[in-house]
């Protein structure tokens, strides 16, 4: 007798017919985790071999020193196996002690975890409120730590690329601001849905500790965070008192010289980033970035001819990884979502906390061409008329008007 088929293996399709299977590619469009190229799979797929022994060290050593290439940094980076809120932790508990101030700016959901996981580590956030439609600004920071007068202050936090509004916060400006205010605090960076599709120089924008991960523009599978260090956050971490033990880089900076690591590594994901740096490099970095930028360019005149609202207000800060469109008032982002799903078999990404609901978020973002995101938009028009949330045809045509 048969097994009995799982209930996700019987839908409606677009014909409103019932089917078993889904024919075709399953459309991964939320903004991280992205779609893992098949070069990168394969690497992935091959045996695992012993982390201590005499193979490993060319695979440690080179994605440690390929991994420089992608922060722009001379100076040193950890791999942790852990999704990036592992090396959010380990960012703040390597360079701070218990009840040491940190200037945060509300620019989304992930700075408001950043946050959240700052404070529950005994840490006193000081948070400057944001309307979730821009970066971090400079002149806020700037003139907080002016007031600063003890430096009180250890450090500042922001997220380079907020993946919950599609905002990206200018990080040169914001290292400018902290040496106009002539502060010595820290200035920490998340460019976890950042790295690998937009600019990011960690060296020269004079950033501390910058946090990254793996599942977004580095085009791996979730399971691999980073941080770069600088010298000066090095310095921090010889007297920081926070309690740490997993995630403490004084423990990894002796392995890591010859390319191994404390603990076991992810020997396979490992295997998969020495992958994914060789691609973005065979591309070059600034052709990815160009056409993360471009992508962006073209959902946004999508959506503005749909007569939809881009979340992100502040122009020359829209995020080349996502778009966030907001939905028309009385209309579900949700259902939309949930209704694009069955008939398209497109995930979306969802509003988080505060726009839950309101937002809907559109990722083109890795390994993405022209037509995956035509493609991306021609789901997103047909889910609007299906869903029947008001709106002008002809979003694609703008679209691909702005890619041609
Ligand atoms: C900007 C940003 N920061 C932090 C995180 C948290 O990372 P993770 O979910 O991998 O722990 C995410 C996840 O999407 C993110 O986009």
């Amino acid at each position: 007798m048969q097994a009995p088929l799982p209930p996700a293996s019987i839908f409606t399709n677009a014909s409103g017919s019932i089917a078993m299977r889904k024919a075709g590619r399953h459309f991964l469009q939320i903004p991280g985790p992205s779609a893992v190229p098949d070069r990168i799979l394969s690497a992935i797929a091959q045996q695992t071999i012993d982390h201590r022994g005499p193979a490993f060290a060319a695979v440690g050593q080179k994605a440690l020193d390929g991994l420089k290439t992608i922060f722009k940094t001379d100076e040193s980076v950890f791999i942790y196996p852990a999704s990036g809120t592992g090396a959010w932790e380990a960012a703040l508990v390597n360079t701070l002690s218990p009840g040491d101030h940190v200037l945060m700016f509300e620019t989304g959901h992930f700075a408001s975890l950043w946050k959240k996981l700052a404070e529950k580590l005994g840490l006193n956030a000081e948070f400057i409120a944001g309307d979730w439609r821009s970066g971090a600004d400079p002149d806020q920071i700037e003139a907080h730590l002016a007031e600063d007068k003890d430096h009180r202050i250890k450090a500042v936090c922001i997220v380079h690329n907020e993946t919950s509004t599609g905002s990206v916060s200018p990080v040169a400006a914001v290292r400018a601001a902290i040496d106009a205010a002539g502060h010595p605090a820290l200035l920490m960076v998340d460019t976890i849905s950042g790295l690998g599709s937009l600019d990011y120089r960690h060296d020269e924008w004079g950033v501390d500790v910058t946090v990254s991960g793996s599942q977004k523009g580095l085009m791996l599978p979730p399971g691999l965070s980073f941080n770069a260090a600088s010298a000066k956050a090095l310095a921090a971490n010889k007297t920081a008192k926070l309690a740490r033990s997993y995630w403490d880089w004084g423990e990894m900076q002796g392995p890591n010289g010859t390319g191994y690591f404390p603990y076991t590594p992810a020997t396979n994901l490992l295997y998969g980033l020495n992958v994914a740096i060789d691609m973005l490099h065979e591309e070059g970095l600034e052709n990815v970035f160009a056409r993360h930028a471009r992508h962006g360019a073209a959902t946004r005149a999508a959506v503005r001819h749909w007569g939809l609202e881009v979340l992100c207000s502040a122009q020359g800060q829209e995020s080349g990884v996502l778009t966030a469109v907001m939905m028309p008032e009385g209309h579900s982002a949700d259902a939309f979502r949930a209704s694009t799903l069955a008939h398209y078999d497109i995930s979306l990404g969802n509003g988080l906390s505060k726009v839950a609901d309101r937002v809907f978020r559109i990722g083109h973002l890795g390994d993405f061409n022209d037509l995956m995101l035509v493609a991306t938009l021609g789901g997103i028009e047909m889910g609007l008329k299906k869903a029947e949330v008001p709106h002008n045809a002809g979003g694609v045509q703008a679209a691909m008007q702005l890619l041609s």
